[in-house]
């Protein structure tokens, strides 16, 4: 890739988390003279973890902080210079949302504000080789019908507080481009999935529940729709936009791969049955359709056309060889999730799946 700059002081928000940790490892590894600040204030879904086998890399830094603390933002600006922002950190769960909606305006609409708050005051008017890239959601879009798929124009419709804080904060970062001149990309994706997600997330709940033999609990009849993407096709997309996205501008990203829950499900439990050496059709048996999550969008497709014709960008990683190796991942990582779901977890757990 023929680089901008040949050095950058990157900052890199929520790289404790799931796909925060998947860019933070790609940058620091394919560009040894970047310096990466990992900046998390690590939430139940910041792990560090994620990243051990980077953090003794020379060019890695890590800052624990939290983005809703203006005061420690600008502070930490000021203090480390940084040129450009990859801003990732934020409340990603719309369960969590539903039931706790505040915390998603402070972090994901306050905190997004606090940095490019920052950024501005640090950079002075000086916007050359300057760099405020917000990772959004194809959430914000609200819901599909039976055909159809979103675009970079697709009208901002959201239905859960999550995306509406999404959607929210998409707006701040496009206003701070118009009237401050805030140089911006912005992109939204799809359902991502793969190694290190937290086991509040459809994939590796269900790949946790059926190890552990619980209940696999079903929203509604199944019949939702989600767009899939493995993860590192997203990280290998966000490295794209970075580098050579167009200042002001919007990109979609997508697996071209959308799966009905149910079907997706009864794949999993499928591939799960052969990898644990268990009877086929014993964890299908898990399956429990329960009470529908309230707004739950009926169907997300992204069309992922432009970054495809303009960068060049399409996935690489196939649903089933993606699917595989995440479940691979969490049976060779049993110690990862003891950890995670000790704790808070298992009140998290009970709260929203009502003990079964
Ligand atoms: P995640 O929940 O796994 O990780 C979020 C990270 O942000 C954690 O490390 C957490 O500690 C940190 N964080 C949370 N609040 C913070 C705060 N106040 N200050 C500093 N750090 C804080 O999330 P994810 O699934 O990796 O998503 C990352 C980003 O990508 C989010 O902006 C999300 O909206 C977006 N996104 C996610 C998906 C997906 O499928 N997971 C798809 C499209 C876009
Ligand atoms: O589309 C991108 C978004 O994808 C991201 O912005 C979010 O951060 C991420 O959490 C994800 O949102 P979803 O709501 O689509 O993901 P989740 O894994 O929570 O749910 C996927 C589908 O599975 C959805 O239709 C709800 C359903 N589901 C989920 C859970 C947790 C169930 O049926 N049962 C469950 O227990």
């Amino acid at each position: 890739m023929k680089e901008k700059y040949s050095e950058k002081k990157i900052l890199i928000t929520g790289g404790a988390g799931f796909i925060g940790s998947h860019v933070i490892r790609l940058f620091v590894t394919k560009y040894p003279n970047y310096q990466i600040f990992n900046l998390d204030a690590l939430t139940y879904a910041g792990n560090l973890e994620n990243i051990k086998d980077i953090e003794n890399a020379e060019n890695y830094h890590f800052l624990k902080a939290d983005i809703t603390d203006a005061g420690l933002i600008k502070a930490l600006f000021q203090k480390h210079q940084f040129d450009h922002i990859i801003h990732l950190a934020a409340e990603s769960h719309v369960d969590r949302s539903i039931s706790n909606p505040k915390i998603f305006v402070d972090t994901n609409v306050t905190g997004t504000l606090n940095l490019m708050e920052a950024a501005l005051e640090i950079w002075q008017g000086n916007f050359e080789n300057k760099l405020f890239y917000h990772i959004s959601t194809d959430e914000v879009y609200g819901t599909l019908g039976e055909t159809g798929l979103f675009t970079e124009t697709t009208a901002y419709s959201p239905n859960s507080p999550y995306s509406a804080s999404k959607a929210a904060s998409d707006h701040f970062v496009r206003a701070y481009g118009e009237t401050y001149d805030l140089p911006y990309v912005i992109s939204n994706c799809s359902n991502n999935y793969g190694p290190n997600q937290f086991p509040e997330k459809l994939i590796p709940l269900f790949i946790n529940n059926i190890i552990e033999g619980k209940t696999l609990p079903v929203y509604g009849d199944g019949k939702y729709n989600r767009d899939w993407l493995y993860v590192l096709d997203h990280a290998k997309a966000i490295d794209l936009v970075f580098h050579k996205g167009k200042n002001k501008s919007t990109y979609n990203i997508g697996g071209f791969n959308e799966w009905q829950n149910i079907d997706l499900i009864k794949l999993l439990c499928k591939i799960m049955d052969k990898k644990l050496a268990r009877k086929e059709g014993k964890s299908e048996a898990l399956i429990t359709f329960i009470k529908d999550r309230p707004g739950h969008d009926k169907r997300y497709a992204i069309d992922a056309s432009k970054i495809n014709a303009e960068l060049g960008w399409k996935p690489s990683v196939t649903f089933e060889e993606g699917l595989k190796k995440t479940v691979d991942w969490y049976l060779q990582n049993p110690g990862w999730i003891e950890a995670v779901v000790s704790g808070s977890y298992k009140e998290y757990y009970k709260e929203q799946y009502n003990g079964i």
